[in-house]
């Protein structure tokens, strides 16, 4: 149990939308259950928990790559008990010695030690392209967990219409006072000892007083029109906007959205890659189709759970956790 609950310093680390680790980890024997945390919700810009639930499926995959980086093979059951929806997940760890097909390769530990390597980059990024192998590996994991990966890498038209979508999002959340005020509640000063949300460094407040004043200037003005224009610039000065998207909705499809993000985030930085979301046009509801529609598709042929932006940058700073003791208990 000791042991399982040292593999979970590695789930907590996933990303989570706003950092608020929405997770809790129960450890029965060699079982770890996986539960959604909705009191961390957040109303605004997630009402119907979609980016909850792709969170969680985010700190699953890092425990199952962690099992299998200390020498476990894993037993998954997703949403084993019908009635309860918040149980996401029951993870069994079975000693690898009985299943020799399960050994783990490298790739597993390539990927293993990315896990802190990893972090949501939101600077610029270098015009260095990426290579086609590694986009080919980031459409297969897409598809190992039922998901698609849209990749637009040449192609301004759809870049352009892409990044129209984001600057629309941003004008129409940040317009309303709710969603302002919910986003500054996620956003602490640096010097803050809060072991959630995002410190203002992680969005580009590198100063002290710029840290305490970001939160209460989003509070209190609309500052849409200048944020599209900054994602507007970002979004189409990046090498790669990527959608991962599913056939269905459903909670199963964003467990599984969630597990293929956090491997296409890893096995990104074993490239030295970077990634950060600008999912605005899959949150505001009005927008998904459009964005659909922009990758040729139309909403019969799936749901874009999550828009990333690609590329090759200078490392940032890491952003703080809850303590694996804070988010479990041990049965
Ligand atoms: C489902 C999901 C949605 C997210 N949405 C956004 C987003 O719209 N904008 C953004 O800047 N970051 C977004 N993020 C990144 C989180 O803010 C980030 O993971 C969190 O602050 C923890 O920081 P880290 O990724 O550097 O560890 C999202 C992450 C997840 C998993």
């Amino acid at each position: 149990m000791e042991k399982l609950k040292f593999m979970l310093h590695y789930a907590i680390l996933a990303p989570s939308s706003h950092n608020t680790q929405p997770w809790v980890f129960k450890v029965i024997d060699n079982v770890i259950e996986l539960y959604a945390d909705r009191t961390r919700a957040l109303l605004m810009v997630d009402p119907d928990d979609r980016a909850l639930i792709i969170s969680c499926g985010a700190a699953l995959y890092h425990l199952q790559l962690a099992m299998h980086h200390f020498g476990y093979a894993d037993r998954v059951e997703l949403f084993p008990e019908s009635e309860n929806k918040d149980l996401i997940a029951k993870i069994t760890a079975i000693d690898r010695s009985s299943k020799a097909d399960e050994q783990s390769t490298d790739e597993h530990s390539s990927l293993f030690y990315a896990i802190t390597k990893r972090r949501t980059n939101r600077s610029p990024f270098e015009q260095r392209k990426v290579s086609d192998d590694l986009l080919s590996a980031l459409r297969m994991i897409a598809k190992e967990h039922s998901a698609w990966l849209e990749i637009v890498v040449d192609d301004n038209e759809r870049k352009n219409k892409i990044a129209d979508l984001i600057s629309q999002g941003d004008r129409i959340q940040l317009s309303d006072k709710r969603f302002r005020r919910e986003l500054a509640a996620w956003i602490h000063p640096n010097r803050s000892k809060s072991r959630d949300g995002m410190p203002g460094y992680a969005h580009g407040m590198t100063s002290d007083i710029a840290s305490q004043l970001g939160p209460f200037l989003i509070r209190t003005f609309d500052i849409g029109k200048g944020q599209a224009a900054k994602d507007k610039e970002l979004a189409t000065g990046s090498p790669i906007l990527a959608i991962l998207g599913t056939d269905e909705d459903n909670p199963l499809d964003r467990i599984h959205a969630g597990q293929a993000i956090a491997k296409i985030l890893l096995r990104a930085r074993v490239d030295d890659v970077w990634a950060s979301f600008m999912n605005q046009p899959i949150e505001v509801s009005d927008l998904r189709p459009k964005l659909l529609e922009a990758l040729g598709r139309n909403n019969k042929t799936g749901f874009p759970q999550l828009l990333v932006r690609m590329g090759y940058s200078n490392d940032v700073k890491p952003t703080p956790r809850r303590q694996v003791s804070e988010v479990t208990t041990i049965t």
